[in-house]
């Protein structure tokens, strides 16, 4: 069951976190894999990095491991490349598509990950400016990678489009005016995909994550991420692995009949616990 031998995924913001673990499950379980990312590591400009909002939220949190991640799943047998791609750059990503079908052959999967996570302020302290960076990274990037893909999957008549949505996108977030709006947008995308996709065998679904600990989830403020893991049924943090095994699954062909589904892999947050 879930073998992936012979797919191509490729994956947005795969160089650390939930992406990397994504990445790595997907290739354990046979597909090839292109991993792309805003930064490299051999392509860090610390000038570049220093005068972008991006690339100093980035360089406080630690930067990325795409190459490395790719040197990891080749070392599995499977082929893998890092690609520097900045989701709000629709013509990074027509390059970066372009070249994955000149030397993969075909894209079979996509993983919509790339995200900012780190704007939390109350709606007064918004920044306008975060607000719409936010939504430029985390549901027009999504849109625009899917669309890129879009004509390779109508093609083939088959594709597994799997968005990284989450519970503040289903529940909302205190001072997560931002990030919770795009999440939230991001479902609607997913469905809106499902029902344009199932004629041609592309299914669209999203993941909800709860509280994950990625060193992005860590870098959060303490006393919030404890208030978080309190009200979580299993009273911890789920781990990469979690999310990256549900997403092997919908890029399965065992999934084909699931699409437009939140599948949630929070731990019990959204239930009432007390
Ligand atoms: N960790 C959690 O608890 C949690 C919970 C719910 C949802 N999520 C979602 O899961 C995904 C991954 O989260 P994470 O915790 O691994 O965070 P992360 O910050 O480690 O990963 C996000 C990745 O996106 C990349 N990125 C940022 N801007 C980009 C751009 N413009 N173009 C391309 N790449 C860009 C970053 O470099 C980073 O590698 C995100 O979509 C996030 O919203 C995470």
């Amino acid at each position: 069951m879930f073998s992936l031998a012979g797919k191509v995924a490729l994956i947005t913001g795969g160089s650390r976190g939930l992406g990397r673990a994504d990445a790595l499950a997907l290739a354990r379980a046979g597909a090839d894999i292109v991993i792309t990312d805003i930064l490299l590591e051999s392509d860090v400009d610390e000038k570049a990095l220093k005068s972008s909002v991006v690339g100093q939220a980035l360089r406080k949190e630690g930067i990325v491991y795409a190459e490395q991640t790719a040197a990891e799943i080749r070392q599995l047998g499977r082929r893998a490349a890092a690609y520097k791609m900045d989701v709000t750059d629709r013509e990074q990503i027509a390059r970066v598509v372009t070249k994955v079908i000149k030397e993969f052959g075909h894209i079979d999967i996509l993983v919509n990950n790339a995200a900012m996570l780190d704007h939390v302020a109350t709606i007064e302290n918004q920044d306008e400016a975060l607000w719409e960076r936010d939504l430029r990274i985390n549901l027009t990037g999504a849109y625009y990678c899917a669309k890129a893909v879009w004509p390779y999957m109508k093609e083939q008549r088959w594709g597994r489009i799997v968005n990284m949505a989450s519970v503040a996108g289903t529940m909302g977030g205190f001072g997560q005016a931002s990030y919770s709006s795009t999440k939230a947008g991001v479902i609607g995308l997913t469905k809106s995909l499902a029902l344009e996709g199932a004629r041609y065998q592309i299914t669209s679904n999203a993941i909800v994550p709860g509280i994950i600990g990625t060193e992005a989830w860590k870098k959060g403020d303490p006393k919030m991420n404890e208030r978080m893991i309190a009200r979580t049924a299993f009273r911890q943090p789920g781990e990469p692995a979690d999310v990256a095994h549900a997403v092997v699954f919908l890029a399965s062909e065992e999934a084909k009949y699931i699409t437009g589904i939140e599948l949630y892999v929070s731990g019990g947050i959204e239930l009432f616990t007390f």
